[in-house]
């Protein structure tokens, strides 16, 4: 496998970005008939001409099948393959190519990491570790682990403002605990969780942490041997790649501990009426055709992220979710969730409106065109913890501007006097 570059060998970021500029990327606004404001991108961004390209020319001109054929095509679409991963793991400072296990999401990581890992040592009594915010991609694979051992899942619980309450999460770096899971960056609140202290806690103490960073990879500058985190699971689509793909980063010892989900065809070393050994790492996790296309504009979603500079698009973000705090803030009967802006709040609001349903309140914003989401956004335990069924929320990527945020603005008000309520 290439070396992969080291933290110091990272492009620089670009001093000014003319973010409005970069929204011409994306050819779904100027496709759009009426003005599109796309405020959910925390459930899926949308994606630059570079990434649709990148999957195109893989079909029309270097698709065939990976790891399977000897002929040009079949070598050269295995290559693609794994640059793809290459760079990947570039992205995060992965310490090798080898440590990226292509999966179709980042809730399929999770699963194999607790299909595959945790289900292997987990003993009665042991604990594993979330937090009340977890989307539910990190809270039921460990819901049904702890039930099918006898293990006991275990709440890291929320202070008022929606950041995590570590001091009332007795037990979380003692004994008992076999795993921390817990995501980076929260998809309903926008809390940013402290997650290199957490790591480092529960490093003196042997545990190991899972690190959910669907809502991080690709928002922020993210290096995982700098966070030192044992698995961390990420999707594409979430960070301007196609739908279909993520991966999961081990560390070497973890991942050599960990038992495929998957067995089928590409993870075998050799296959016998009686027994059969697996392949190396990673392809023994990769049961199954390969994406390649979905590696391929994975790949062209992480080089074109890093090209503008993520350090720059963290703070172009957080720069508009800040304004569209200030904003929202000034309307009557709003309720706001989450620790509002700060260094600890990334691109991602919640709120509801006394009176309105969250769902009426999206239907209302869509005929204006804006696309926010309402319900519990896959998240009922922060639901409950919130007090609510359901929240609206508005999330932020790159191509957004402060014209979305005044269209948001409008329409909650449009929403208000359609309702009734003053
Ligand atoms: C924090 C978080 N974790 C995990 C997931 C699951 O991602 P996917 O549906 O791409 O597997 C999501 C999706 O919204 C998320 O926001």
């Amino acid at each position: 496998m290439e070396p992969v570059r080291r933290k110091s060998d990272l492009p620089q970021v670009p001093a000014a970005i003319d973010f409005e500029s970069l929204r011409a990327d994306f050819p779904i606004f100027a496709a759009s008939r009426q003005p599109l404001h796309y405020l959910d991108s925390a459930a899926s961004a949308q994606k630059p001409a570079c990434v649709v390209e990148s999957i195109s020319q893989c079909y029309n001109h270097g698709y065939g099948p990976v790891h399977r054929g000897l002929y040009p095509l079949a070598e050269s679409a295995s290559e693609d393959y794994e640059a793809s991963r290459r760079t990947l793991a570039n992205f995060i400072n992965a310490a090798g190519a080898e440590q990226i296990v292509f999966t179709r999401s980042a809730t399929e990581a999770i699963n194999l990491v607790a299909q595959g890992w945790a289900a292997r040592y987990l003993q009665p009594g042991d604990e594993i570790w979330v937090s009340q915010m977890e989307h539910h991609a990190n809270f039921l694979p460990w819901q049904r682990v702890c039930t099918s051992h006898g293990s006991r899942l275990r709440i890291i619980p929320l202070d008022s403002e929606g950041r995590l309450d570590l001091e009332q999460a007795e037990g979380l770096f003692g004994q008992k605990s076999r795993l921390i899971a817990i995501t980076q960056v929260s998809n309903v609140l926008g809390t940013i969780n402290p997650i290199g202290e957490i790591v480092a806690t529960a490093k003196q103490q042997n545990i190991p942490v899972l690190v959910d960073a669907a809502q991080s990879v690709g928002h922020m500058p993210l290096d995982v041997q700098d966070l030192d985190c044992d698995f961390l699971v990420a999707s594409a689509h979430k960070m301007c790649g196609p739908t279909g793909i993520g991966f999961l980063y081990g560390k070497t010892d973890r991942l050599a501990a960990t038992e495929p989900l998957l067995l089928g065809g590409g993870m075998v070393d050799e296959v016998n009426i009686d027994n059969s050994s697996w392949a190396e790492m990673p392809a023994r996790f990769e049961a199954g055709s390969p994406n390649l296309a979905g590696a391929i504009g994975f790949a062209a979603a992480a080089d074109y992220l890093r090209g503008i500079g993520l350090q720059a698009i963290e703070q172009r973000v957080k720069e508009l979710a800040r304004l569209a705090y200030e904003k929202l803030s000034s309307v009557d009967g709003i309720r706001l969730y989450g620790p509002g802006p700060g260094l600890d709040s990334s691109g991602i609001l919640s709120f509801n409106i006394d009176g309105i349903h969250p769902h009426d309140l999206a239907q209302i914003a869509a005929e204006h065109g804006v696309a926010i989401r309402a319900g519990h956004h896959c998240c009922q335990p922060l639901m409950q913890r919130l007090g609510v069924s359901s929240t609206a929320r508005a999330s932020f990527n790159l191509y957004n501007n402060e014209q979305d945020i005044a269209a948001l603005v409008a329409a909650i008000q449009d929403a208000k006097r359609i309702l009734g309520y003053r």
